[in-house]
């Protein structure tokens, strides 16, 4: 899709119906599974704990019993699949917008979609695509931190809540509104205006990744410098021999100043 071509078609509101669940295996998974059920465009599904929330790379996502916000979107965007790349950055956009306003604070996005306050991690996204009963499906799963005050164990990059940064708790409803009515907006807007708008505005919100990076992509740790987020979703680096190279998936390896200390590949 190019912002030339507008997709055609009725758009549903985000977050209606919502299916709220005390506890779930991941919002993801019951997702996908009223997707198979016909559930519209638009559905939200959260949960107040996640028995197994997953996270990128196959990662765990661990969050305190009725504290933060869990949930899943479920979109049928009019796209096909290689342009399902440019939702991760509206959903990136989307969710550090809302951050944003919920926190009253600067927010930056680190790619691909993790969102940032103060350096922490605050938000993740995890996105799950695939061509069910010939559309796409694509679940926009978000973790984000609102009312923990302590986390345990080790993190790839230090974590923080909505409570911590503002230092207030906020309601869970309220944040579940705000989300909505952030991916709402940016996802109409998507729709009408294409991947490249939305990589300008993903850019312009995007935590400054230093002129030269790591990825770790899956086995391989690759080093170049950063070039840019291209409408598709891919992150390019200018390797050393001057090989141009655009990566699909993986983290940027954190640098000093967001975690004290090169992040492990753990
Ligand atoms: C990441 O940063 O690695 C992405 C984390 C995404 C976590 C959310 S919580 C709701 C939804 N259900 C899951 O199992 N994962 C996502």
């Amino acid at each position: 899709m190019t912002g030339a071509r507008p997709m055609k078609g009725a758009v549903a509101m985000l977050g209606h119906p919502h299916y709220h669940f005390d506890r779930l295996a991941s919002t993801n998974d019951e997702a996908k599974r009223l997707a198979a059920g016909g559930a519209p465009e638009g559905t939200l599904v959260t949960a107040g704990f996640q028995t197994h929330g997953r996270g990128r790379n196959d990662r765990s996502w661990e969050s305190e019993e009725g504290r933060n916000f869990l949930g899943s979107y479920i979109l049928y965007p009019p796209a096909p699949p290689a342009e399902w790349g440019a939702l991760s950055l509206l959903a990136g956009v989307a969710v550090r917008d809302a951050i944003a306003k919920l926190a009253d604070r600067s927010a930056s996005i680190k790619w691909p979609n993790d969102v940032l306050v103060g350096g922490k991690k605050i938000a993740g996204v995890l996105i799950e695509s695939t061509i069910m009963q010939e559309r796409s499906l694509v679940v926009v799963g978000i973790g984000l931190n609102v009312n923990q005050m302590e986390f345990e164990g080790t993190y790839r990059l230090p974590p923080t809540s909505l409570a911590l940064v503002s230092g207030r708790p906020s309601d869970l409803e309220d944040v579940e509104e705000e989300l909505s009515g952030s991916l709402d907006h940016w996802y109409k807007e998507w729709r009408a205006k294409g991947n490249a708008w939305i990589a300008g505005k993903w850019r312009e919100r995007m935590e400054p990744p230093g002129a030269e990076i790591t990825i770790d992509a899956g086995p391989e740790h690759h080093r170049g410098k950063f070039a840019r987020v291209n409408p598709d979703g891919s992150i390019r680096l200018l390797l050393a021999g001057g090989e141009e190279r655009d990566f699909y998936a993986g983290e940027i390896l954190a640098p000093d100043r967001w975690t004290g200390k090169e992040a492990s590949a753990a």
